[in-house]
């Protein structure tokens, strides 16, 4: 017998990168030759956390109530500020009274709002097809399903004709739409929007809000700062905003996970941008309500982290140096892994630069198997096998292709 409501008989959590991550996590410490290639932090070349030494300095900074004292719901103002400044950059002038910040536990606290408050109940959320699958649940949780847009078309190029396609449908059916674009570096395909690409989506919304339907724009951008071309080709994009008429909003979700390496401190943000005042004000109000009702506040000790970094100016520095490095890390592994996997005719899906690269595969449980048996642990997705190449070496970026290509090999036919 459950004692189960109706609608949580049917939870369970179908994200096996928490479940498969554990299970590579325990093989590893008992056997130091595995290789961990699951869950999406980034990793040294020695298989240690990467930590930034910059956000290790600003800890020692902070005080006693920095840390651990209650934050408001929404967090500070200073720490609004502060990330208005790290994501808009030189922008920051004329973004600064059209955006408003809330904060939340991580990206996922700012996609669980978003989705409460932008779709009705019974509403479809419009997501990639090749997508990090925790979305789903999020909109399972809010009482919404969701319908996918082809991410790629013939080409490989981002599938602008079928998204809007797909937004047409679902504005006849809801009066509004919802839709998730997570670039750069899309989990988990690893794919960056050409700027071209992000002009058509622009225009795309323009179009299907012209007439005053709410069209709602969700930028993932949680690997924003892994992007190898720097922050000015990613907050070019950002730019692109203030062109979006009155009834588009866009809402930025924020990772202090990945950009800050604060994956389990729990801090991330909503930033919403809109030209107008009152769906800004809307924006405050109604996200206040939903995560003072889910989780209360976001931890004090992370936004006071954030904060002092991007407020400190050689902190900054020091910061964004490190960033950098991680990035050129992170290009190398993915040169590496990429090089092989041509040597071996292996294929993966169009990737630019990130944590991960996926590679299709038509049985990908037994393929996980097969690789399990070598000690080669990869998260096993829909009909895609994604490796994360943040979590290991350079030296297995290499010798990585060569076993893969081998078990799709022998467990296609
Ligand atoms: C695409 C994407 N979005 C959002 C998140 C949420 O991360 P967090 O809640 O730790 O910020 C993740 C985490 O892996 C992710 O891969």
């Amino acid at each position: 017998m459950s004692l189960l409501s109706e609608r949580s008989l049917s939870k369970e959590d179908k994200s096996n990168i928490i479940t498969l991550g554990a299970i590579a996590k325990e093989e590893k410490l008992k056997d130091k030759s595995v290789v961990n290639a699951t869950i999406g932090m980034l990793y040294d070349e020695d298989g240690k956390l990467f930590t930034f030494k910059s956000v290790d300095k600003a800890l020692n900074l902070l005080t006693g109530d920095e840390k651990y004292a209650y934050a408001s719901t929404p967090g500070s103002p200073k720490f609004h500020e502060a990330l208005k400044k790290w994501v808009f950059r030189d922008d920051y002038e004329l973004f600064k009274d059209n955006s408003c910040v809330m904060a939340t536990p991580g990206g996922s606290g700012a996609l669980s709002n978003t989705f409460a408050n932008y779709a009705n109940v019974n509403d479809k959320i419009l997501l990639p097809n090749y997508m990090w699958g925790n979305y789903k649940q999020v909109a399972y949780e809010n009482n919404q399903s969701f319908a996918t847009y082809n991410l790629f078309d013939k080409n490989g190029n981002f599938d602008i004709e079928d998204l809007r396609n797909k937004m047409i449908e679902l504005k006849k059916i809801q009066k509004r739409v919802l839709v998730v674009v997570n670039d750069p570096c899309q989990n988990p395909t690893g794919y960056i929007m050409k700027d071209s690409e992000w002009d058509k989506l622009i225009d795309v919304i323009n179009e299907l809000s012209a007439d005053g339907t709410p069209i709602i724009l969700l930028h993932d951008m949680a690997y924003l700062d892994y992007d190898h071309r720097g922050f000015i080709a990613t907050r070019n994009n950002i730019k692109k905003y203030l062109k979006l008429n009155k009834s588009a909003l866009v809402v930025m979700a924020f990772s202090g996970s990945k950009t800050f390496a604060l994956y389990g401190v729990r801090v991330g943000a909503q930033i919403a941008v809109s030209k107008d005042k009152e769906v800004l004000n809307d924006f405050s109000r109604a996200n206040k309500f939903s995560s003072r009702s889910k989780w209360s506040n976001t931890t004090n000790l992370g936004m006071s982290l954030i904060t002092k970094i991007i407020e400190d100016k050689e902190l900054k520095l020091e910061f964004e140096r490190e960033l950098e490095e991680s990035r050129k890390t992170l290009a190398l592994r993915a040169k590496t892994f990429l090089d092989e996997a041509k040597k071996v005719n292996l294929t993966t899906l169009p990737f630019e630069c990130g944590f991960f690269i996926t590679i299709p595969a038509n049985n990908p449980e037994a393929a996980y198997e097969y690789l399990v048996k070598k000690k080669i642990h990869i998260i096993p997705m829909g009909n895609v096998l994604r490796v994360t190449i943040s979590a290991i070496s350079v030296n297995e970026c290499k010798m990585l292709p060569k076993l893969i290509k081998e078990a799709i090999d022998s467990t296609n036919k």
